[in-house]
């Protein structure tokens, strides 16, 4: 199929590209920025075994689902989430192409913050060099940097213009990249810059390993550790560290988002999609719990103690590592040049990711509707700058979004995959397609889990969250003194309410589009639909 050719040609220079793509999807800022706070905002240790848990029955096995129905779908001319879904129940469930919709809106919705945050590595790259928190010695100053930086106000910087600079770069960034497609970008990330990311990781995990106890003798590295890796089974009772888990491990493998669907469907039935994308899962993994996990959670220990590290989190999710690692290259030689490079490194690391993130609305509509690769960037480019706003000015939106887009969305769509995948795909048929090609079999142990211990344990998740802090965090409240009081300040409400209608909004919108995509296919004749790659 000539579109579907020049789009592995174009956009990722070869088909061993479209893996090493999936590799520079996967690390990014989940790794180094995202699992930090959410690890600290579910009390460390008790945060690990769902997390674990999660990993291998949860996003592992969907990873392995999401390769075997794209390929498949791949194969009739489908690169997004509702396309895939109607070729692998044959067209037979004309329903289930809507049930694709979080496949696109998902990842879009990421995007929507995920390029902010992006622009903050860009930001604290450069003031590395300049030395504007050079002279900052404590927690608290930093984080007052941190605020004044997003603020501009609080004597650091002015007004926000210097944030917003830094967002405009990122996102023209972003998209010029998308425009001309990645040619061979990913693949040098993956060859070159990540080993670099990854040594400098590991430089910094020394010296965070050599601080001692630089603010209060008793938060030692032991202690450090221990808050991180010391397992709370009492936690393990609620809904929401379950529900946290399951996001943070799929967002950090890109797992229930749609890319790797969509990356899958470049795929041919003779490449090899087990091995590589299980490959990419691991070092994802590893550097993640080993690297990321060495870094900010017990730095965050060291300077902040137990009870400031998991405060520390509550101003958000992604603040905390801003609010710490500078701390450490301020108490390191080199400490400004090892600053850059980590902070460069992590934006480079970013923008594999959140351009990766763009790749299922990209793929709907140049497929789906024969958009052009400049009306395809002119239309998701003003979708995202305009929410981008809501995001960057809207008080408590980045973690709204964050919540609904990341922590809850990819679960549930993790959920509707994995029915795909049973009730239409059919187990054999998917087992089979993600073996072809492969050097790899899997043992026939994880087949029962793909089959039954994932939708179900997924279900169970969703509705324990539900059940316990879901409709809490629905009605906007938090228990407190046994008694039920608002979650968010009074000014933050219009804000969150406008995120969660936005959110509905989009997946509305989306679903037009997806019908009026399957109007205009049933227009254009019958041959239009089912060709073979
Ligand atoms: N997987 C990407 C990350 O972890 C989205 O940043």
């Amino acid at each position: 199929m000539a579109l579907r050719e020049k789009r592995v040609r174009e956009v990722w220079g070869s088909r061993i590209g479209v893996v090493l793509a999936a590799a520079g999807s996967a690390v990014g800022l989940g790794n180094f920025l995202r699992f930090p706070g959410v690890a600290a905002r579910n009390g460390g240790g008790a945060f690990m075994i769902p997390y674990f848990i999660a990993f291998l029955f949860l996003a592992l096995p969907l990873c392995w689902m999401e390769w075997s129905m794209g390929r498949y779908g791949g194969r009739f001319g489908h690169g997004s989430a509702p396309g895939v879904f109607d070729a692998v129940s044959d067209r037979r469930r004309p329903w289930l192409k809507y049930l694709g919709v979080l496949g696109i809106t998902g990842a879009l919705g990421i995007f929507f913050y995920y390029i902010y945050i992006e622009s903050w590595t860009l930001a604290y790259s450069v003031f590395a060099l300049t030395g504007n928190y050079a002279s900052v010695a404590t927690p608290e100053g930093m984080g007052a940097f941190l605020g004044s930086y997003l603020s501009g106000t609080g004597g650091y910087f002015s007004s926000r213009l210097t944030a917003y600079g830094f967002f405009l770069v990122t996102f023209v960034c972003n998209f010029w990249v998308v425009y001309h497609g990645i040619n061979r970008g990913i693949e040098r990330f993956c060859k070159v810059a990540m080993p670099l990311l990854f040594v400098t990781a590991l430089v910094l995990m020394v010296r965070v390993f050599t601080l001692g106890a630089p603010v209060n003798p008793a938060w030692t590295l032991d202690r450090a550790l221990g808050f991180l890796w010391n397992p709370d089974f009492a936690a393990l009772k609620s809904g929401k560290v379950w529900l946290e888990a399951a996001g943070q491990v799929f967002f950090s493998t890109s797992v229930g988002i749609g890319v790797l669907l969509t990356y899958a469907t470049y795929m041919k039935s003779r490449d090899d999609v087990l091995l590589p994308s299980t490959t990419a899962s691991f070092l994802n993994e590893f550097a993640e719990v080993v690297l990321g996990g060495s870094i900010v959670v017990p730095a965050a220990f060291l300077f902040f103690g137990p009870a400031g590290t998991t405060q520390a989190v509550e101003g958000g999710t992604f603040g905390l590592a801003f609010r710490t690692t500078p701390l450490i290259f301020n108490h390191m030689a080199g400490g400004p040049w090892i600053g850059f490079a980590w902070f460069l490194l992590l934006f480079i690391a970013g923008a594999t990711s959140s351009v990766s993130i763009l790749q299922p609305s990209v793929a709907f509509l140049e497929e789906e509707f024969g958009f052009n690769r400049k009306r395809c960037v002119a239309v998701i480019g003003a979708v995202c700058f305009a929410a981008a706003h809501l995001a960057i000015f809207g008080n408590g939106v980045l973690d709204e979004m964050d919540f609904w887009f990341s922590s809850f969305g990819l679960p549930m769509f993790g959920l509707i995959e994995a029915l795909v995948f049973v009730f239409c795909f059919g187990p054999r048929r998917g087992w089979d397609e993600l073996h072809a090609g492969s050097a790899l079999r899997l043992p026939a142990f994880f087949k029962a889990v793909m089959v039954v211990v994932t939708p179900l344990f997924l279900f169970a998740i969703l509705a324990g969250w539900l059940a316990t802090d879901g409709w809490k965090t629905i009605l906007m409240k938090k228990v407190v003194d046994g008694r039920l009081a608002p979650l968010y300040a009074p000014e933050q409400v219009p804000w969150v309410l406008a995120t969660r209608l936005f959110y509905l909004a989009l997946i509305a919108f989306t679903c037009f589009l997806i019908r009026r995509a399957w109007k205009l296919r049933a227009a254009s004749g019958p041959g239009s639909d089912a060709s073979e790659q």
